[in-house]
């Protein structure tokens, strides 16, 4: 069987790393316009830069949780084949060792030159000016996908999802675009589809799960691989 995963932020709570929307959200703390836009970035880089960095201490100071080291069983364990998409930034999949990992909003453990589109890896603070490793330029940002740019991966997600036989949903609100449609197009491809998550979104799923990841995850893949 052909499983496709997507995890939003919900599968990184109990890891510490909180959520967007829950009522101590980062968007409750933030204004999303000035940290998660070009327009934002463009208008004050430094206070992007304080932003992620803050996120980028978080997430490394942070840990895998059962959620996180059960999908790297399920795929680990070749009794389906399983594509990993998430929406999140951090790196808890691979922490658990999670392979082939699909960020399609990027990493906080990536770092992007606006000038040359030059990629690196980066675990410390980063600051306005700092140089591109390729091109010298100071025009290094996160390699996070901002609101208004374009999700990375997405041929590659469109065609698993339309080859897909089960659909899982795990921790997301499902009401940001275009992840908040996969549900529909996996089910228009004939696949099952499930949501998990303790305050299930409803977004016409087969089957919901409600319950906390670090629980729910482990029994489902429990159910999967036995
Ligand atoms: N286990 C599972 N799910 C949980 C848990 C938990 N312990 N705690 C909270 N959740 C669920 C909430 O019920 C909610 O449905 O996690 C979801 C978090 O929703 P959001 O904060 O909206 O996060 P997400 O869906 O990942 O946001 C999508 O929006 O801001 C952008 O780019 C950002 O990738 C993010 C995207
Ligand atoms: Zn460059």
């Amino acid at each position: 069987m052909k499983i496709v995963v997507l995890t939003g932020a919900g599968v990184s709570a109990e890891s510490g790393l909180g959520t967007f929307r829950d009522e101590d959200g980062l968007w409750t703390q933030y204004a999303l316009e000035d940290v998660a836009t070009p327009e934002g970035f463009a208008r004050d880089p430094a206070l992007v830069h304080d932003f992620y960095n803050a996120r980028r201490q978080n997430c490394l100071s942070s840990a895998p949780n059962p959620a996180h080291f059960a999908l790297a069983t399920l795929q680990k364990s070749k009794a389906h084949e399983v594509v990993l998409v998430t929406q999140n930034v951090d790196d808890l999949h691979e922490r658990a060792g999670s392979l082939d990992v699909v960020h399609m909003h990027g990493r906080l453990l990536g770092a992007l030159c606006a000038d040359c589109d030059a990629r690196w890896d980066v675990a410390a603070a980063m600051a306005v000016d700092d140089p591109c490793p390729s091109c010298a330029a100071p025009a290094s940002r996160p390699d996070v996908v901002w609101f208004g740019e374009m999700p990375y991966h997405m041929d590659e997600i469109m065609a698993d999802l339309e080859t897909c036989d089960l659909f899982a949903a795990i921790g997301t609100s499902g009401t940001v675009y275009p992840a908040a449609g996969f549900v529909d197009l996996a089910r228009q491809a004939g696949a099952h589809t499930i949501e998990i998550n303790p305050d299930p979104a409803g977004g016409g799923f087969d089957a919901v799960i409600a319950g906390p990841a670090t629980t729910a995850v482990p029994d489902w893949v429990k159910s999967l691989v036995g």
